[in-house]
């Protein structure tokens, strides 16, 4: 967790005045336990919040201007509520630009302006959604310090509306909701399509939960995603010679699309519509297995995620893999897959905590041998959703 006092010293000497009148507010980062590329196909997702992310100290301001600033960039900024444009030289003032605008769009009415000052904690490029965590505490923010109120459902749908037409990124719903919707240690089994969700206590024992980050910048990531994404829309076009009302791949059960595979021409295509139907129906099995504390079943279950990632719907990489398969060869570890978009970015394993030590070790080291890359691990906990601090 930040430390708070000394952010406020950096608030003060940034933008002047005193310490009355600031609030503070946290969104953390999140991971993704299983449910991967399901989001928007309309299916389950299972990912935590995790206790670090990004703080927000935030001071009401006289006229109506927005003072940007960051710990983590030089760049700071200085501009108008109204009449707020994408600018690609503002580089990540557009996260919290976007979120203004769409307040603003859905009549959410600014009547103050304010100083903000960001410090966050998630490596960006990760694969933890270090953006997210900018805008849901960007939008909780404004709206609870504007005296709207804060729902987190439609926190997180405006902030990945904002993403996606704003920022110019396809992403779906998962991580802006996770990091809205987050309870200590829970994960959350989210239906994509309807929303409808339920706070799972991930009750993991003696097993810890450890991302390890390939420090592989995710380049392409953008375009192979929304790949991804036509190959998924291209399949359910096949097949609706056979469902005419199919919209999303989610709505298929996996017998349906074995019954259909015929329907689908382009063997990629197959095997992404295969990935994301098997792959919702096993975030299903996992939450089945967790509430009956089978462990063991749930590892596995990562492991089959990671390997459906890496053979069907190809985005894990060298270096993902050769990480997953470090982590699958130490003593203790029942599952290991990537987390997130891919391409690069984090895995998650599950570690017995007598193991968590030699796990760092080991994978570290073969992982460098395999890659030339340092990676970097983290032992987490399961944090809250975005938050006001004080
Ligand atoms: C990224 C996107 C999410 C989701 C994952 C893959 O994190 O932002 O919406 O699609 O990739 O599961």
């Amino acid at each position: 967790m930040a430390n708070i006092e000394q952010l406020t010293e950096q608030f003060l000497q940034h933008y002047g005045g005193v310490a009355d009148g600031l609030h503070v507010f946290h969104a953390p980062g999140r991971v993704n336990l299983i449910g991967e590329h399901t989001d928007y196909n309309g299916g389950y997702v299972f990912p935590a919040a995790l206790t670090f992310g990004t703080t927000l100290l935030i001071r009401e301001r006289g006229d109506r201007k927005l003072g940007l600033a960051s710990t983590n960039f030089e760049l700071a900024g200085e501009l108008e509520i109204d009449g707020i444009v994408y600018k690609e030289e503002d580089d990540w003032m557009n996260y919290p630009k976007g979120i203004v605008n769409e307040l603003q769009q859905r009549g959410y009415a600014l009547p103050a302006g304010f100083d903000l000052l960001y410090h966050g904690e998630i490596p960006n490029g990760s694969g933890l959604s270090s953006s997210a965590s900018i805008e849901v505490v960007t939008a909780y923010a404004l709206l609870s310090l504007s005296g709207h109120p804060t729902d987190t459902v439609e926190i997180a749908l405006l902030a990945q509306r904002s993403e996606n037409e704003f920022n110019g990124v396809k992403c779906g719903i998962m991580d802006q909701f996770a990091v809205a919707n987050g309870k200590k240690d829970h994960a959350i089994l989210l239906m994509c399509d309807t929303l409808a969700y339920e706070l799972v206590p991930f009750n993991s024992g003696s097993y810890r939960l450890v991302i390890g980050n390939t420090n592989k910048r995710r380049g392409l990531v953008d375009s192979k995603y929304n790949e991804r994404r036509s190959q998924c829309e291209q399949a359910v076009q096949d097949l609706k010679a056979a469902f005419p009302e199919l919209t999303l791949l989610g709505q298929l059960t996996v017998q349906q699309l074995q019954d259909n595979a015929h329907l689908i021409k382009d063997p990629l295509v197959m095997n992404r519509a295969r990935h994301v139907v098997e792959e919702i129906d096993r975030v299903v099995r996992s939450v089945d297995a967790l509430k009956a504390d089978d462990l063991i079943s749930f590892g596995r279950y990562m492991n089959e995620s990671h390997d459906s990632l890496r053979d069907l719907y190809e985005v894990t990489g060298d270096e993902l893999d050769a990480m997953v398969e470090s982590a699958r060869a130490v003593p203790g570890v029942l599952g290991s897959r990537m987390t997130g978009a891919g391409f690069g970015g984090c895995t998650v394993s599950l570690v017995h905590e007598d193991s968590v030590d030699t796990f760092i070790a080991q994978v570290g080291e073969q992982y460098k041998a395999a890659t030339g890359l340092e990676a970097s691990f983290y032992v987490c906990s399961i944090g809250n959703g975005v938050e006001q601090l004080r």
